[in-house]
């Protein structure tokens, strides 16, 4: 899977932690900033990955930031995306399962990086098990048409 990447200041490190371990898993990490430790936005690099995502560019998307919020909330502005925060593996497991999550986010400041890895691959193991969590996920993405 090529996997699209993003992350503010505060996860540069994890950001490249993670990088490594998605191609030990045998996928490709697409990178899309930041890449230096000054003080940035994280709308910023949440709206990047967000459209690679949302144009097909890549299969999903990994954003991480301090808490992983902020880049989330960013993400999920753009037409076509659920990012979900996930803080453990269950949760990141369940996030594809029944809400088909096109990015996941979490915290560099909340999770070590080895349940950050654990997150990650709870997340690219899963698939969506579609049924009635296909037409739940139709009804989250109805909404976008209302406002
Ligand atoms: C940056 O200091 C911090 O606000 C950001 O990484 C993130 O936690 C926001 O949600």
């Amino acid at each position: 899977m090529k996997i699209a990447i993003g992350n503010d200041h505060a996860a540069l490190d994890l950001k490249w932690e993670i990088a490594d371990y998605i191609k030990e898993l045998g996928h490709e990490a697409v990178n899309f900033g930041t890449d230096t430790p000054e003080s940035c936005d994280y709308p910023v690099f949440g709206e990047k990955v967000a459209r690679a995502v949302a144009a097909g560019e890549a299969d999903c998307g990994i954003l991480i930031c301090g808490t992983g919020v902020g880049i989330s909330l960013a993400a999920n502005k753009v037409n076509g995306i659920r990012c979900a925060v996930c803080s453990e593996p269950v949760t990141a497991r369940l996030v594809k399962q029944h809400n088909n999550a096109n990015i996941i986010a979490f915290g560099a400041r909340i999770v070590g990086s080895e349940t950050a890895k654990e997150i990650v691959k709870a997340y690219l193991d899963a698939e969506f098990l579609g049924g009635r969590h296909a037409e739940r996920v139709a009804m989250i993405m109805e909404l976008e048409k209302k406002d």
